[in-house]
């Protein structure tokens, strides 16, 4: 394992996932983290310490447990992380209020593993502001920038690495090659973090940890229950038992496709709930969105504790939790917040029941290829993402059946579209949301007065930030009178131009 010690970068989490691009494996703790804390500290073989905001001089800068400078195994220190390496060994790190921000050309000056196969000058992206003026004892330069003589340095017994610019980001186009080189040259790792190993070596775990118990699992069929479902079934096949809650909240045909991918596999234990007056009769004459949220969370929890009860004897949940949900905060001194997972939200704290997280050590695109490798289809592997409250926060105002349906039919119109256009996998979501007014229109002689549809589609790369796509007015034309004219009830169609922030994604 290679140990990331998170001093609080923006990139902390790109290092980690190039790492396990090239088959290693990673953790990411808190850069103050007292190292006898981590479990399995013995399997770690190179420790890299993370950029950070801070100054190291600040009173408040996170500092690594000293035990670090004596575990002998290799170190990489980026830019704050190097500026900790210097500070703690004998180096001197000068407070600069001026930030060198951007692309720096850096030359090599002396020979190291860091840089083999690499050529003399390279780009290299540098967001710092202190600096490095003094090397600790028994370091040399490696490679310095015109602004920045020390812009990598090594010890003379070439364990310890320090470079002032960020090989981890795209913007460095040699970056990759120089934590491989740091990874596969200086550290002579193996590259045995794969899928198959993962599954092999998850499989034996739960096993062990589950034994002969049963697990519930609260299948919603989006990417991450679904994925954790059919390798918790490999693992414990029918000692597994899936809920699937029909709220009629979902896209048109959710269900059956449910039942179409894991009926045959999980026979008997695949239990479709029909909830769906009851979601709808909470939801009645309610128009405030966290109001529906709440009441979504509530009726989800308790439809669920009432299967779960019929099936006795359980004693684990099963729950698709991912690496970013667990990754300690990075700010350092606060508590660690963990999310719980969004569609069964409340969940384990209320059943009180022992968690089994097949995915809790992974990231979002290492769940996409673990499905990949367990077989699951595509159409379930590469969807955009879908709220857990589904289409009630897409059907404004108060939900009735006639509104689901409109909205429903809508969305299944722009998805068939949009993937047929070949952008499905390049949009991060697409969708039809339906609007509490009506407005005129006429069709054929008559007057219409009917819904107003909106379709939003975004760009994201984290949900953070959006930005609307601008889909070729063919689409959108195709869309719109699709929509008009084979949807009984909408006699309108606009787009939503708006970016987040401030808009959000979701209308509601
Ligand atoms: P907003 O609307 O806040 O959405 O810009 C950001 C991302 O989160 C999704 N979203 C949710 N996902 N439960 C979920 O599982 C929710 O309650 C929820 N609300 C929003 C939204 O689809 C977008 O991807």
């Amino acid at each position: 394992m290679i140990l990331i010690l998170d001093f609080g970068s923006q990139y902390t989490q790109v290092i980690a996932r190039k790492i396990r691009e090239s088959h290693v494996y990673c953790e990411i703790f808190p850069g103050n983290k007292k190292l006898d804390e981590i479990e399995n500290l013995d399997t770690v073989e190179a420790i890299i310490l993370s950029g950070g905001p801070n100054s190291v001089y600040e009173k408040d800068a996170p500092h690594p447990d000293e035990k670090v400078w004596n575990m002998n195994v290799p170190i990489l220190g980026i830019c704050y992380g190097m500026q900790l390496i210097a500070h703690h060994l004998g180096g001197k790190v000068q407070h600069s209020k001026q930030r060198e921000y951007g692309l720096a050309d850096i030359v090599i000056k002396s020979k190291s593993l860091l840089f083999a196969g690499l050529k003399n000058k390279m780009p290299v992206w540098m967001s710092h502001g202190d600096k490095l003026t003094k090397l600790p004892k028994n370091f040399k330069i490696v490679a310095s920038s015109r602004n920045c003589p020390n812009a990598a340095i090594v010890n003379n017994n070439g364990t310890i690495y320090g470079v002032q610019f960020h090989p981890e980001v795209h913007h460095s186009p040699f970056g990759k090659q120089i934590l491989d080189n740091f990874l596969f040259k200086v550290c002579k790792v193996s590259k045995d973090w794969t899928m198959k190993n993962y599954i092999k070596d998850e499989i034996s775990r739960i096993k062990k940890q589950v034994g002969k118990s049963k697990v519930l699992c609260a299948l919603s069929g989006g990417v991450d229950s679904s994925v954790a479902a059919i390798m918790m079934h490999k693992a414990i096949g029918k000692q597994l038992f899936s809920v699937y809650v029909d709220h009629g909240l979902q896209k048109l045909g959710e269900t059956e496709r449910v039942r179409k991918i894991f009926g045959k596999k999980f026979g008997k234990n695949l239990i479709v709930v029909d909830a769906k007056k009851l979601f709808l009769n909470k939801l009645k004459g309610i128009i405030d969105p966290e109001q529906k949220r709440k009441i979504i969370g509530h009726t989800f929890i308790e439809v669920f504790e009432k299967e779960a009860k019929k099936l006795k004897g359980i004693d684990f949940l099963l729950q698709g939790t991912i690496y970013p949900d667990v990754i300690e905060s990075a700010k350092i001194g606060k508590a660690v917040t963990i999310k719980s997972h969004h569609n069964v939200g409340g969940l384990p704290e209320k059943m009180k029941m022992k968690l089994v997280e097949p995915l809790k050590s992974l990231f979002k695109d290492e769940v996409r290829e673990l499905g990949r490798e367990l077989k699951i289809p595509n159409e379930i592997i590469d969807r955009q993402p879908f709220p857990g409250p589904g289409l009630a926060i897409r059907t404004l105002g108060e939900i009735t059946e006639e509104k689901l349906r409109i909205v429903k039919e809508a969305d299944a119109i722009v998805d068939y579209e949009i993937r047929k256009a070949g952008l499905y996998e390049k949009i991060w979501q697409s969708f039809a949301i339906i609007l509490p007014v009506k407005t005129v229109g006429v069709m054929g002689d008559q007057r219409t007065y009917e819904y107003v549809i909106v379709i939003r589609a975004v760009n994201s790369v984290d949900a953070m930030t959006a930005d609307w796509v601008k889909l070729p007015y063919e689409i959108l034309g195709k869309i719109s009178s699709r929509i008009i004219n084979e949807v009984k009830g909408a006699n309108r169609v606009v787009y939503d131009i708006s970016q987040k922030p401030p808009s959000t994604i979701e209308w509601e």
